[in-house]
């Protein structure tokens, strides 16, 4: 075996040429690996999502650009994966780039590629995203953030097909099919003087856009199985009890798919396997739309409060300790827990929510009616054992340690159904 010394020795070059050669290395083999991800599935069987599946199948294979249009979290990057999997470019690389993240300096090397010593820092030659592209998809992400300088640059290759990498006199022909996406409304920033109209109808040959979820809402069910079974970390996924997913239905969702795919994933990491109802759902768990969909719905269905005998069932029974699991019991010896985090009108959800994945529930500010929270927690875990099984009342007694006949008055009392 050679020593690493010998091999530079042996070819007469130094341990700096063969350092810089294994960093090119890799860095290509580290961008290479970011260009393969797998493509998901696109869920939704609303009309427009139907639209925008048949557009994909019309246009993969053509080679004329495509400029996708929608707000952010509708699923623009998605929509590009699918055009390139569905092409005959399949085998080659995707290779996204978002413009709006690579600084402007950066910006020409990024794309068109550099050769060794081209500026200060330029230690090894560099293959750009166009060439690695070659054969295959350039995804440019947030197009509309691209500078006026690279606007003009990327349209004369987009023109001539060649790119110049910084420091070559050698064009190199690239064979690219190019995909770009922005959720700015790029007739305004060329009114404003941002954007090149030339560059836009160069770019806008297949246009395509993404709806926003709200004018969709058929499609969120689907959305939320489709992700709660990808989260789920035990066997059974969340689920939601008709209130919820009214409600779900019915919220703006601002960041759209992205924000979703982000509340089912903190769901069903801090409820695993649960069934979740609106009501019972602490308030910071919930973004701020649906706080006030959630404030709705209580004052238009308040949890019945317990009768005071029913009270002292709550209490006596020996299923408290599961009912109350919300605010653990002190053990002997043990240190009690830590005070609620100060009650203020900016309380911090952060530790609310790190609060509450350990167990422990904050006080609200204006304090709480204990009675009705405890008849939510009271009705929120019979709804779930019931739920869990299948309706089956001697089942759910057992599950909570209740005597069969005190459930059964708790199911009329919440009015809850049982098989
Ligand atoms: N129709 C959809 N079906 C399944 N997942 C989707 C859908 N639309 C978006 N997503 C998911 O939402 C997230 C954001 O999508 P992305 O394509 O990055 O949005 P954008 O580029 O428009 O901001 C990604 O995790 C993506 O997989
Ligand atoms: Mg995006």
């Amino acid at each position: 075996m050679f020593q690493s010394r010998n091999i530079g020795e042996t070819l007469g070059v130094s341990s700096h040429f063969w350092l810089n050669q294994l960093a090119t290395i890799i860095n290509f083999s580290k961008r290479l690996s970011q260009t393969m991800r797998p493509s998901s599935p696109i869920i939704g069987n609303s009309q427009p999502m139907c639209a925008i599946r048949q557009l994909i199948d019309t246009i993969a294979d053509s080679t004329a650009t495509v400029l996708i249009n929608g707000e952010s979290g509708t699923g623009k990057e998605l929509v590009a994966q699918a055009l390139h999997y569905r092409s005959s470019r399949a085998d080659a690389n995707f290779v996204p780039l978002n413009c709006a993240a690579i600084p402007k300096d950066l910006m020409e090397s990024e794309l068109f590629g550099h050769r060794k010593g081209a500026f200060t820092g330029a230690l090894a030659d560099r293959v750009g995203r166009f060439e690695l592209a070659h054969g295959g998809t350039l995804f440019l992400d947030e197009i509309g953030d691209l500078s006026l300088d690279m606007q003009v640059k990327l349209l004369r290759v987009l023109q001539e097909r060649m790119v110049d990498p910084v420091g070559s006199s050698r064009p190199v022909s690239v064979d690219v099919r190019v995909v770009a996406a922005t959720h700015r409304d790029l007739e305004v920033e060329i009114a404003e003087g941002r954007f090149r109209e030339d560059l836009y109808y160069r770019l806008n040959v297949l246009p395509v856009t993404t709806p926003p979820l709200r004018e969709r809402s058929e499609d969120i069910p689907l959305l939320i199985k489709f992700y709660a079974e990808r989260f789920s970390q035990k066997s059974t996924p969340i689920s939601f009890a008709p209130d919820f997913m009214d409600a779900l239905k019915a919220y703006q969702w601002p960041g759209n798919v992205r924000e979703l795919s982000n509340l089912i994933h903190r769901f069903s990491t801090l409820f695993a396997g649960q069934r979740l109802s609106l009501n019972a759902m602490p308030t910071p768990m919930l973004p701020k739309g649906l706080k006030k969909l959630q404030e709705d719905h209580a004052a238009a269905h308040p949890a019945p409060l317990a009768e005071p005998q029913d009270d002292a069932a709550l209490f006596e029974e020996p299923h408290a300790a599961d009912v109350l699991q919300l605010f653990p019991q002190e053990e002997p010896g043990q240190v009690p827990f830590s005070a609620p985090p100060e009650a203020s009108d900016e309380r911090n959800h952060v530790e609310d929510i790190i609060l509450l994945a350990q167990g422990i529930a904050t006080l609200p500010p204006d304090g709480v009616s204990l009675k009705e929270r405890m008849a939510q927690i009271e009705r929120a875990f019979i709804e779930q054992a019931l739920d869990r099984a299948d309706g089956n009342v001697s089942k759910t007694a057992r599950m909570l340690n209740l005597q069969r006949t005190t459930l059964i008055e708790k199911i009329d009392k919440y009015r809850l159904r049982s098989a």
